[in-house]
């Protein structure tokens, strides 16, 4: 298992109860401090992941901005093609490497639209996309760290199969409610806390008025 596939860590910003956005999809979490924060991390990783529905919702990216440094490679999890050529990511795929990772499903006019972009474009899995077996793959391609970036149903997907080894987590101070907000983590949810995935908390940082925790698992 060891080094088989890239050292994966979930780097999220939450609110106190533990939302990654409102109701309304508004995530504007970060602080100028933290941005500074995480971009530096950015800069440190070969690549950064997220899936579909946060490039849909925010239309991020993700490239180092806020500090120095090299932009990783943006990896997009999307198993029928369907980004829009419209998203940032796509627009800027001729300057910053950029990785979208599809299903056998996706529709072959989407795989077209995307074959006119200068991108990667991974197969990986049946319906869903295999992530274990796309981290292997990533790891041949000498990817060997991964900021997953989430949003919610993606960190469960890496976090439920044991794919993730650090999570860096900015508590924000604001209390955000909702039975319809996103949490850090979506999916079905581990039914017992003795199953559920342990950490230890490795570091913490006070940044004015939030905190940073770092923790391995
Ligand atoms: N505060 C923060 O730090 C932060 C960070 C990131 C995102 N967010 C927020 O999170 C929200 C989006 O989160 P989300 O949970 O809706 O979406 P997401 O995790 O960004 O994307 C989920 C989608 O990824 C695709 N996917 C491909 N392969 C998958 C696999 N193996 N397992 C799971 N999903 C896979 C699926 O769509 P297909 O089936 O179409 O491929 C799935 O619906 C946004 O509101 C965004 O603002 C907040």
């Amino acid at each position: 298992m060891v080094n088989s596939r890239p050292r994966v860590i979930l780097s999220a910003a939450v609110s106190l109860d533990g939302k990654i956005a409102t109701k309304n999809k508004d995530s504007a979490l970060s602080s100028g401090k933290d941005k500074i924060r995480f971009h530096r991390l950015r800069a440190k990783v070969d690549a950064i992941l997220v899936g579909i529905n946060t490039v849909k919702i925010d239309d991020p990216l993700l490239t180092v901005r806020h500090a120095r440094g090299k932009n990783p490679i943006r990896i997009i999890l999307d198993s029928s093609g369907r980004i829009s050529p419209k998203s940032k990511i796509i627009k800027t795929c001729h300057a910053i490497p950029t990785i979208i990772v599809v299903s056998k499903k996706a529709p072959m006019k989407n795989l077209a639209r995307l074959g006119k972009h200068p991108l990667k474009i991974i197969i990986s899995g049946q319906n869903k996309i295999n992530t274990r077996k796309l981290l292997q793959i990533l790891q041949k391609q000498n990817i060997k760290s991964i900021l997953l970036e989430g949003g919610g149903t993606l960190n469960w997907e890496f976090i439920h199969k044991g794919l993730v080894d650090e999570l860096i987590v900015t508590i924000t101070p604001y209390v955000v409610g909702g039975k319809d907000a996103m949490t850090l983590v979506e999916g079905n949810g581990f039914s017992t806390i003795a199953n559920s995935t342990k950490l230890k908390l490795q570091n913490i940082i006070r940044q004015q008025n939030e905190i940073v925790l770092h923790y391995y698992i």
